[in-house]
């Protein structure tokens, strides 16, 4: 029978974001027109150049003598694997071979595959995540019976050295980084990531163990001004690098991604041929490869094309304007789709901003900071620009503005009461 206890877990721990998409179309139903932040779904569409790729792909198959669509290697097509590991070389400054390179279906079975070869069921394994952080990854560890430890974040949601060194324990057995983040936008310096490299050397020592590092970079095309991307392949040896095409060319419905090694692994893990090995098993007894169409696309397009992402910069800039004027403190996204931002003061928490924002005719929704890792973010809300039209952004300032009389109006009737 089914475990009662862990079912319950799934339905409760997902109702934040679950809640708001319910919320939405409930409202749209009763005539309302919602001003819509809480989904994260690309709305940008791909590029010219992914839809020419893809024609060309879809005739190769149809004239082929041969069927094209048939099973292939669980990591992937070797030519696939090839231009991956070509574009990701140049892009991270690391040689990569195709035998480091395993195409998945989007960047969450990538996770899946590496929480289930690093979770031990027997020892209750842990993996150490970034809180606020992206709730999905509870899934993906506890679907293999890990547990997930949550390491805070510093003051700015920055890594905190001190907090990831007391969630180290005999236990761990990876970390999950994810930069640029969401929900907070932040993306982690060169610095703080050789500070991280530094921390697990020492670690590793005292406590005779090879702590694994996760990166998930899918954001990592989504960089804003004068920002940039470091990868934490460049400083420490045990370490993978997750990413997808779902947010760069809006392909989250093709479910295409992959997951690199770094080429220093094998020189350093003392169990690499295992681990390596177990990957393609892994994926075959999971999704048994990623979709075949769409990596013989990603080996004519690579992976530096993206979509108009500009897109997104302009409506954070406009959504930062209005915030800022109605009393909200954040800081400004470095990379994503995304503004995490601090209610203003009037507001008790999140929920009772919420309460105000959902109704009227034009209800404001936006997933409460609670849902990204627990009570210390009850006064912050996660605004997604992903999928909202500027109008809708422009409409946002009225909306704030009401609900702020609102709100004081309600405070000073207390008062006098
Ligand atoms: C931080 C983060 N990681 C992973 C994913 C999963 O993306 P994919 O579509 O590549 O599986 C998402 C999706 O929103 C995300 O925000």
């Amino acid at each position: 029978m089914a475990n009662k206890k862990y079912l319950e877990w799934i339905v409760e721990s997902g109702s934040p974001i679950r809640k708001m998409f319910g919320l939405v179309e409930e409202a749209k139903l009763k005539g309302k027109k919602p001003i819509n932040y809480a989904l994260g779904n690309p709305g940008i569409k791909p590029p010219k150049e992914y839809y020419a790729a893809l024609r060309e792909v879809l005739l190769e198959c149809e004239n082929s003598k041969e069927n094209l669509n048939s099973y292939m290697q669980n990591a992937g097509y070797s030519e696939t694997q090839e231009r991956v590991a070509k574009d990701l070389s140049g892009e991270l400054k690391i040689k990569f071979s195709k035998n480091e390179i395993f195409m998945t279906a989007g960047s969450a079975n990538a996770l899946n595959i590496l929480s289930r070869v690093f979770n031990n069921p027997k020892t209750k394994t842990e993996i150490i995540c970034v809180a606020p952080y992206f709730v999905e990854y509870n899934y993906y560890i506890r679907n293999y019976n890990g547990n997930l430890v949550l390491a805070q974040s510093d003051e700015n949601f920055d890594l905190d050295l001190n907090n990831l060194e007391k969630s180290i324990t005999r236990n761990t057995k990876a970390i999950i980084i994810n930069s640029p983040n969401n929900p907070t936008g932040i993306i982690y310096s060169e610095s703080k990531l050789k500070e991280l490299a530094g921390l697990l050397d020492i670690k590793n020592k005292k406590l005779n163990k090879e702590i694994i590092v996760i990166e998930d970079a899918v954001y990592n095309k989504m960089i804003w001004e004068d920002n940039k991307f470091f990868s934490i392949l460049n400083y420490y040896p045990n370490s993978f690098h997750v990413n997808s095409f779902s947010k760069s060319l809006g392909l989250a419905g093709e479910r295409i991604g992959y997951f690199a090694v770094n080429p220093d692994f094998k020189k350093n893990h003392i169990d690499w041929k295992n681990i390596l090995g177990a990957f393609p098993i892994i994926l075959r007894s999971n999704v048994i490869n990623s979709p075949g169409i769409q990596q013989k696309v990603i080996q004519k397009i690579g992976c530096n094309l993206t979509s108009d992402l500009g897109i997104y910069k302009k409506k954070i800039d406009l959504l930062s304007n209005i915030l800022s004027e109605s009393g909200f403190e954040f800081r400004k996204p470095q990379g994503t789709f995304y503004i995490w931002a601090k209610i203003p003061g009037i507001y008790e928490d999140s929920s009772d901003f919420m309460k105000y924002a959902i109704r009227g005719k034009a209800p404001l929704f936006a997933v409460p900071g609670k849902g990204f890792g627990g009570r210390r973010f009850n006064k912050y809300l996660r605004f997604s620009v992903s999928d909202i039209s500027e109008e809708d952004i422009q409409r946002t300032r009225e909306k704030l503005n009401e609900m702020n009389r609102r709100k004081l109006k309600s405070i000073n009737k207390k008062k006098k009461n």
